[in-house]
């Protein structure tokens, strides 16, 4: 199917979406993005996204050049495309083609916004069932973390290296602290406590994150924000990574060894099963606004 991508405005055939090679997001990776999932059409978190992207543009000294009705307006149309399916939408604001290479941020310069709807990446269920693997690797990555930014040379080196060792993820290490993956956010279960590190400027303030924080409090399971040693992820009953596409993953292998006996753990199961729920939730589309229905 060849869908439409919105563009500055329009909405167009992919074959005709240009940008020019000026484009600073192009020369210098100088922009931010988000990637939004939706259920039956419908996006899922998406003021906290919105929220995201104008706290990623204002990191990086831009205005936010559309208020969240005209998101939603392009965001719907997009969406349509694809009637009640899954989808995950990718949005990308850079700031825009200036005359001439310049590091300083020109004045008088137009950001370029584009943003596409494509089929949601379904988790591989032998994956679930079986567990992630993952690796740790020096955080290699610079201080701004927090900003979703799309200059992601050092996430794309780390995940290859994670894969080149057979591995899915790598849980990125900064002065002993394990503090997330490549394009995921980390848990823990630790003495039966979740445990995810605190937001920082050493990672990115993960939608799925604070949901998963949300439904475990609603749930009445024990949950703390403290940062996880290496140590600690070495020792942990559990592991799991989350984000919008991935959902909640378990890990069962560290550095290849077993987390734990080697198979998803019972907590990990609780949580999968309320975010399934929440899910549900947005799929009934008469449902109350709740955590899962904004
Ligand atoms: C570095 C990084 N951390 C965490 C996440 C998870 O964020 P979210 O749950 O908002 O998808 C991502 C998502 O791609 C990411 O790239």
């Amino acid at each position: 199917m060849s869908e439409l991508i919105y563009l500055n405005g329009e909405f167009l055939p992919q074959a005709h979406a240009h940008v020019s090679v000026m484009d600073r997001g192009f020369l210098f990776g100088d922009g931010v993005y988000e990637v939004i999932p939706a259920y039956a059409g419908l996006p899922f978190r998406l003021k906290e996204h919105l929220q995201r992207l104008n706290a990623s543009l204002e990191a990086i000294r831009m205005a936010p050049p559309l208020d969240d009705d005209q998101w939603n307006d392009i965001l719907t149309r997009l969406l349509a495309q694809r009637g009640d399916a899954d989808q995950q939408i990718y949005l990308q604001i850079t700031r825009g083609a200036y005359g001439r290479r310049l590091h300083a941020i020109p004045e008088d310069v137009t950001p370029t916004i584009m943003a596409f709807a494509t089929e949601l990446a379904v988790r591989d269920p032998e994956l679930v069932k079986q567990g992630m693997s993952v690796i740790t690797l020096d955080d290699i990555r610079w201080e701004r973390c927090n900003i979703k930014a799309i200059t992601l040379l050092a996430n794309i080196l780390s995940q290859q290296q994670a894969r080149d060792e057979g591995a899915q993820e790598a849980i990125l290490v900064r002065d002993g602290l394990a503090n997330e993956g490549t394009a995921s956010n980390l848990f823990i279960v630790k003495e039966g406590l979740i445990i995810t590190p605190p937001k920082s400027q050493h990672l990115l303030p993960g939608i799925t994150r604070d949901l998963v924080l949300e439904l475990a409090m609603d749930a009445g399971l024990p949950y703390a924000e403290a940062s996880v040693s290496v140590e600690e992820l070495e020792q942990a009953e559990e592991i799991w990574i989350t984000s919008s596409t991935k959902e909640v993953m378990p890990v069962t292998r560290l550095n290849g060894r077993p987390v734990d006996n080697g198979h998803p753990g019972p907590m990990w199961e609780k949580m999968d099963a309320l975010y399934g729920a929440c899910k549900a939730r947005l799929r009934l589309r008469n449902a109350p606004p709740d955590n899962c229905y904004d």
